[in-house]
């Protein structure tokens, strides 16, 4: 059985004080039977890890924190990055990895993301690891062929019992920030093929991995995307922001 787990990537929105706030709010708004049905996560920016660990840890909040990138090096000369030991000192339990925007914009490569993701596994963290085809590649019917390099690729060298823990994010380049949505059913497509291509090298690991949609999720398509057989949650940007907003898709069967 597994459990769902809803993400909230901010990007890079919320100074450590807004962070204070969102995260109280969205507490405010979430009861125990919530976090007994949903893993829920918030991925501020890294200078405001540190005021979320401590609201979390001083109220007692079971709102879990995650990061939204990493280096792959436990420390060294690095200058401007972020090492997996310094976020799992700030009790990070999640990190986002190869999240499209990384790949883009900042050319990240699937090698450099296979290293961060065994480095957060090495760092008793968990990966959410990203992956997701353009709207040229979607037109060209390449979607399969990207997700499954990414994945093959992402999760290279990988033992089973860190498949069954690992959280893969599909998201559709097309899909993100843009307000177009997979349909609930084109989402089930890819996320069960990435369910098979981890059954393929891990058996029944890939029963126990969780596997997020992600892409311009919102309170009014959450419910059906959530009903997919093999969607265990969601990777959410822009909604995640409102902790009202948020609490509704967290609470996507209310
Ligand atoms: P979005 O972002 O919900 O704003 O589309 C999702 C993401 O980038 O993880």
């Amino acid at each position: 059985m597994r459990k769902d787990l809803i993400a909230g990537n901010w990007k890079m929105h919320a100074t450590h004080l807004d962070t204070i706030q969102m995260v109280q709010k969205l507490s405010y708004r979430l009861n125990d039977s919530d976090h007994e049905r949903v893993d829920v996560v918030v991925c501020p920016p890294f200078t405001a890890l540190r005021s979320a660990q401590t609201v979390i840890e001083t109220d007692h909040l079971r709102i879990k924190l995650g990061a939204q990138n990493c280096h792959w090096a436990e420390s060294g000369a690095y200058t401007g990055e972020i090492s997996p030991a310094m976020l799992a000192k700030l009790s990070v339990t999640y990190v986002v990895v190869g999240h499209s925007e990384r790949r883009h914009i900042f050319g990240e490569v699937d090698a450099d993301i296979n290293r961060k993701v065994k480095a957060v596994f090495e760092g008793a963290m968990t990966p959410i690891l990203a992956v997701g085809e353009t709207e040229q590649e979607r037109a060209d019917e390449m979607t399969e062929e990207r997700v499954r390099s990414q994945f093959v690729a992402g999760t290279t060298g990988l033992t089973q019992d860190q498949i069954s823990s690992l959280v893969v994010a599909y998201e559709p380049v097309w899909a993100i920030g843009t307000g177009k949505t997979a349909t609930p059913e084109d989402a089930q497509n890819v996320c069960g093929f990435i369910r098979d291509l981890a059954a393929e090298s891990s058996g029944n690991a890939a029963d126990h991995m969780r596997i997020l949609y992600g892409g311009s999720v919102n309170p009014g398509n959450v419910a059906a995307i959530m009903a997919k057989r093999d969607i265990d949650g969601a990777l959410v940007g822009g909604a995640s922001l409102d902790p009202d907003t948020f609490a509704s898709v967290i609470r996507y069967w209310v």
